[in-house]
């Protein structure tokens, strides 16, 4: 018993694929407790759909070993596919049934008696919100309440583990934060959740470790907090009122790096109250005077940033 719960609910090895010659997982591991909720980042095409798909039995690895829920993918699919659920990158519903038949058919495809079939469909419809949608086509929802429905769907079989491919992309930031709660609801049921994102605060905010996806590896694992202490980025920024003010305090802050257009310096820091201080008072000795300070702690794009070697956002004008 013990073995049991203390084993993964996610566990792959070197894992591999290829589709002709394109290498898109190059021996990917993968270890995800039960009861977490596990993001995986990755830039587009960075093989996040390919690896849910494996994980949850839908595509043959050429290589490696995985294990969801206690099962082998390869050599135990079916009671993988009993244990787990999958919301796709592109819904499973059915748009010429209302949502109430979408669940119900689910509820069939389970195996459910009748009447627990309609009870079930019934306590989903209201958990999310679409109880007086639900006898209306699918064609008619909006985008956050498809989404909405395609997760009820997967619920109707009582996954251990549910996959996630992107969950909120293209929602509004309340039905985003409508999804997020629905995520910390499963997981205080004890679910596991292995969701994809391209939204760092997403992952920021739900997941308990994050791993970055980058040329068929994972290339960096850990808590949000682990993830953005790894990478520089924390900078103090401080703008001049004049040239003169500005060359003082460059001749003050060794490791700056200055700006002339936008008479700024930017000072590696790690935003603490001790190292603003001595910042400051380095500046107060000489009566360097500053305009304006603003603080920047790295964030979860800026690690993404760092390690996928995308220079996309960069826009700072210093240096
Ligand atoms: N069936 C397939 N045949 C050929 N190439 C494929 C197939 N499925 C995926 N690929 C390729 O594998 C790579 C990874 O695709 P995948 O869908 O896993 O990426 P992703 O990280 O989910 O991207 P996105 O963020 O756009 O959803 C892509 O280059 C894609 O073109
Ligand atoms: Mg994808």
């Amino acid at each position: 018993m013990t073995s049991t719960q203390s084993r993964p609910a996610i566990a792959a090895t070197g894992l591999r694929k290829s589709f002709g010659d394109h290498v898109v997982l190059d021996g990917l591991d993968l270890n995800v407790a039960r009861g977490t909720v596990f993001s995986l980042l990755g830039a587009n095409g960075a093989g996040k759909t390919t690896t849910v798909k494996i994980l949850s039995t839908l595509l043959g690895a050429d290589a490696g070993d995985a294990q969801v829920a206690g099962h082998d993918v390869a050599r135990e699919p079916d009671a993988v596919r009993a244990a787990i659920g999958v919301t796709g990158q592109f819904s499973a519903v059915d748009k010429l049934l209302t949502g109430e038949e979408n669940l119900r058919l689910m509820a069939d495809l389970h195996h459910l008696a009748r009447g627990e079939g309609r009870r079930r469909a019934a306590r989903l419809l209201e958990q999310f919100d679409l109880t007086e949608a639900a006898r209306k086509p699918a064609s008619t929802y909006s985008g956050g309440m498809l989404r909405r429905l395609d997760l009820a769907m997967t619920l109707v079989g009582s996954p251990q583990v549910i996959f996630l491919d992107e969950p909120t992309t293209g929602l509004d930031p309340r039905s985003r934060r409508a999804m997020w709660q629905i995520v910390r609801d499963l997981v205080a049921g004890g679910v596991t959740i292995f969701l994809t994102t391209q939204y760092l605060d997403e992952a920021d905010e739900l997941a308990d470790r994050i791993a970055v996806l980058d040329r068929g590896r994972v290339v960096a694992e850990g808590t949000a907090e682990e993830l953005k202490r790894r990478i520089p980025g924390g900078h103090v920024r401080l703008r001049f009122a004049d040239p003169q003010c500005l060359d003082a305090a460059v001749a003050v802050l060794d490791e700056s790096s200055r700006d002339n257009d936008a008479l700024a310096l930017r000072v590696p820091s790690d935003g603490s109250l001790r190292s603003l201080k001595t910042l400051i008072g380095r500046l107060d000795d000489r009566a360097i005077e500053v305009e304006e300070l603003s603080v920047r702690t790295p964030d979860l794009d800026d690690v993404f940033l760092a390690l996928t070697g995308n220079p996309t956002r960069e826009k700072v004008t210093t240096r």
